[in-house]
């Protein structure tokens, strides 16, 4: 399995570089990335390339038998290129230019930009084709969100012009009769930005609206969400187009986990392999396990294959300050969490924290003195077990029985109109997500297009956008046997965003087995409360008045004026159930009730027990040999009761009955 990190050697001095490789060697370390940002080393001036100095690094490195995962630096585009192109800078939807100084300064849909991306890829790709120690590509850096410019105002005619064909039927699909509208021709189509509705006394004053604009026509901030998110793969594919010309090495992008400007399925069918960066604590926040698990699970489920982490945090992370410097064990936790999700190659960014530029703060495993302390001890002591393990890592697998169906069509109409200024679709999947994934149950995070026959369970929150393809597809799974859950706001309306005139929940109302008579967006402070089979819980975002069309009752609401009415169902159909739930519900409500449809639908455990902050997940290596990998999130000890008799993979002890784990502690227990 690779083990490594990421290496600038253009950040320090030659005779370092040496030093470097040896202390990576003695860490175990099998592998860098390199380049992704070193454009102006590498083409100093227009047309005169410099490779020299890389070649000179990739030797030191490849001496202490390091491989290399070379990144394409159009994430950094040098000030020669923008001095000349001052409209490639990216626009924002004020029309203000995004100037030099950081990164990312570019729009993708530059067609000039798009021709400098492809040369210095293809350049690249020519010097290093058949190198013995580039063994992989990585593609830009973390691809980004939006730019209003004219280069994007011109690609976006084009692209609804192949998506409608005639200014008729996009006028239709909008619905632009509403307020004037009408567009004549594809030359009157406008960019999604500033209009004269918006602002923040506009937006229920939050400030967080506020650098995007969402009073637009649904079709439209929609289409525009849509064509970014294509525009973006279609220039990534541009740059792999000339890397495939030259070399048959498996080219990747780094994604960034829960970041949903861009469609990561589409971005991710034209890579090899996926990778992710992952920095759980850092100045802007604290991710909690379950949404860090959730995110690689989302990452192994963009090509329902395993994945690499490309950054993986390894000191104390921000820009202006700091997250929490990472505590003894820690490294080692988030390390196999990836792993226990389905991370197969592990880069921990970076090497040495750097002493210059707006990252000297982000450290790395090396302090800026770049001497090897306690982080650099533990990477170590990590890569020598990985080595010893690595047969059980490579190409396992996680065969789980439940899927959480994400959907960025769905993410992008629901950030426009959350109906409730509460409502986020994201928390309300990661929602799902913990409430399944604390009772040890795993969970693949997927989309709609996923073969659904595998599962027991698909879960299927808030998916407001429907189709008629969509909805045959669950229908055919549940009649087969499947189980299905929606929520509110599923189904209520058409792909091109206009609102259904179906009775709600759409096409999920003959399925579900009910109907809404109403609903009610939960405002101000005010809860109701829900009682049923799994005890009382309350709802403070949103409740559905349902109609029973034959569904039996799993809870009902026992506030407000629809006291007494049905808020979750389940309606059995050909061999299947489709549960429905009306309302959002307190975390631990949820977490009760997605017990209640876990054993109802026969979804086992890993553990006997649910345990705070543990996660237990099963996998089975390449060999069929299956295992446990037991982690504790927590920072105190946890002692568990298992389900069977193992062996521990590390220290080759046998396992059984109660097992006490230390804090941060990891195990990989082989089932006997
Ligand atoms: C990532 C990025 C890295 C580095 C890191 C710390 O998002 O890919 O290049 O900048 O964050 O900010």
């Amino acid at each position: 399995m690779y083990f490594g990190v990421d290496y600038y050697p253009e950040h320090w001095p030659e005779e370092r570089w040496p030093i470097d490789a040896e202390m990576m060697k003695q860490a175990n370390i099998n592998i860098v990335r390199l380049a992704e940002f070193a454009w102006a080393k590498m083409e100093p001036e227009e047309g005169v390339y410099d490779f020299a100095w890389l070649d000179r690094a990739i030797e030191v490195l490849a001496g202490a038998g390091i491989k290399i995962v070379l990144g394409t630096p159009t994430a950094t585009a040098p000030k020669w290129l923008m001095d000349k192109y001052p409209d490639m800078y990216p626009v924002d939807v004020y029309g203000l230019s995004k100037g030099f100084g950081t990164r990312r300064h570019y729009c993708v849909n530059h067609p000039v930009y798009r021709d400098y991306s492809k040369q210095i890829a293809r350049v690249m790709a020519e010097h290093y084709r058949d190198h013995p120690h580039v063994v992989a590509w990585q593609i830009d850096n973390e691809f980004g969100g939006a730019c209003y410019c004219q280069s994007d105002l011109h690609a976006f005619r084009i692209w609804l012009r192949k998506k409608y064909g005639t200014i008729d039927r996009l006028n239709a699909e909008w619905g632009t009769v509403f307020w004037s509208q009408t567009y004549r021709s594809w030359e009157e189509i406008i960019l999604p930005v500033y209009s004269a509705s918006d602002g923040f006394s506009q937006n229920g004053g939050a400030s967080s609206l506020l650098s995007t604009p969402y009073n637009h026509n649904p079709g439209l901030l929609l289409d525009y969400q849509r064509f970014f998110s294509d525009a973006t793969a279609e220039y990534q594919r541009l740059q792999i187009e000339e890397i495939r010309a030259c070399s048959e090495l498996p080219i990747t992008h780094n994604l960034m986990g829960h970041f949903s400007e861009l469609d990561y399925f589409d971005l991710g069918k034209d890579l090899d392999f996926v990778c992710w960066d992952n920095y759980p604590n850092t100045m802007w926040g604290k991710s909690s396990p379950a949404s860090v698990s959730m995110a690689h699970d989302l990452m192994r489920g963009i090509k329902n294959q395993n994945f690499w982490m490309m950054e993986q945090q390894s000191g104390p992370c921000g820009w202006h300050s700091m997250g929490d410097t990472p505590e003894p064990g820690q490294i080692r936790l988030w390390t196999y969490q990836a792993i226990a999700h389905g991370a197969e190659g592990m880069v921990y960014f970076r090497w040495r924290a750097c002493t210059v530029g707006i990252e000297q703060y982000w450290h790395g495993i090396l302090d800026h003195d770049g001497i090897g302390r306690r982080r650099y001890r533990e990477i170590t002591a990590i890569g020598s077990e990985i080595a010893k393990l690595s047969p059980l890592y490579l190409h396992a697998k996680n065969d789980n029985a439940v899927a959480l169906v994400k959907s960025y069509d769905n993410v992008w109409s629901h950030r426009a109109q959350p109906h409730n200024l509460k409502f986020s679709y994201d928390t309300l999947l990661k929602g799902y997500y913990t409430a399944v994934a604390g009772h040890h149950v795993g969970v693949d995070v997927t989309s709609a297009e996923t073969d659904f026959s595998p599962y027991k369970l698909v879960l299927m929150p808030a998916f407001n956008l429907m189709t008629e393809v969509i909805a045959a597809k669950c229908e055919a799974y549940v009649a087969s046997g499947g189980a299905l859950l929606v929520t509110f706001r599923s189904g209520t309306r058409t792909w091109n965003n206009q609102m259904t005139t179906l009775t709600f929940p759409g096409l999920f109302r003959e399925l579900a087995g009910v109907e809404l008579e109403e609903f009610d967006s939960v405002n101000f402070g005010r809860t109701v409360g829900v009682n049923g089979s799994f005890g009382e819980g309350t709802a403070s975002i949103w409740c559905d008045v349902l109609k029973s069309n034959g569904a039996e009752t799993l809870a009902e609401y026992s506030s407000h004026y629809y006291n007494g009415t049905p808020a979750v169902t389940v309606n059995t159909y050909g061999k299947g159930r489709v549960y429905y739930v009306g309302c959002d519900l307190d975390a631990d409500a949820l977490a009760r009730l997605a017990g209640i449809i876990l054993e109802r639908e026969g979804i086992a455990a890993s553990l006997p027990k649910a345990y705070e902050g543990v996660e237990a997940i099963e996998r089975i290596a390449e060999d069929g040999r299956a295992y446990l990998m037991l982690l504790n999130h927590n920072s105190e000890p946890v002692e568990v009761e298992l389900n069977g008799v193992y062996t521990d993979a590390l220290s080759g002890e046998a396992v059984e009955g109660e097992l006490s784990l230390e804090p941060y502690a990891v195990h990989v227990l082989l089932n006997s």
